[in-house]
């Protein structure tokens, strides 16, 4: 039975070393982590699997975005340890955060990752949305939680500095 919970401050540690784990050295260096410095995640959407021992499996976390002035969610990071992946953790953790999002409103989510895995959950490439740099325009893949939410939104994308708004509803 998997059980999929939220993340809580404890965790934070702990989620930090799977990712250390899972990537690459200098994960911090992307430009990606440029846009959450100092924004808090999207609390409820962050979201970890332990298994029955109690040991961290997977986590993923979600941070606020703007596109071009527009809201949207910057899905990751995403992880599943090494010893548990390709059994469907993360599908589960995409499933069960992107459920979440589209309940609590938010329209449009992306992420830098590879297309193969990713669109398996619709995920395709967006065009004209422009990471900050060095970033492979390939690897920039949008998803609409509401129809047509990425038709028109386009152009650089920067940090969340407005205030904590995390329903995404008051575009
Ligand atoms: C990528 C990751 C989150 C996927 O989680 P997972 O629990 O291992 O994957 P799932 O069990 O949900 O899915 C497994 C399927 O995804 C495929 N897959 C996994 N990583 C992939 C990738 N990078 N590109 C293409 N396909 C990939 C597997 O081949 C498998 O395919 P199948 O269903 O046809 O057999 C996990 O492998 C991971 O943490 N990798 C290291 C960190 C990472 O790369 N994070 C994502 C950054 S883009």
């Amino acid at each position: 039975m998997y059980a999929i919970q939220p993340e809580t401050p404890a965790d934070y540690h702990e989620v930090e070393a799977l990712y250390d784990l899972c990537f690459a050295p200098g994960r911090t260096a992307l430009s990606s982590y440029r846009l959450r410095d100092g924004v808090p995640p999207v609390a409820n959407l962050c979201l970890l699997y332990r298994n029955p021992d109690g040991v961290l499996q997977a986590a993923i976390r979600y941070w606020p975005v703007r596109v071009g002035g527009r809201k949207a969610l910057l899905l990751g990071p995403i992880a599943v340890h090494p010893t548990a992946q390709g059994e469907g953790l993360g599908a589960l953790l995409m499933l069960q955060s992107l459920e979440y999002a589209a309940i609590a409103g938010w329209s449009r989510v992306m992420l830098v990752g590879d297309a193969p895995y990713y669109a398996r959950f619709g995920f395709s490439k967006l065009e004209g949305v422009v990471m900050p740099p060095p970033t492979n325009p390939d690897r920039v893949l949008g998803l609409e939680l509401w129809d047509d939410a990425w038709v028109d939104v386009r152009g650089p994308v920067t940090r969340e500095d407005g205030p904590k708004d995390e329903a995404g509803l008051a575009e």
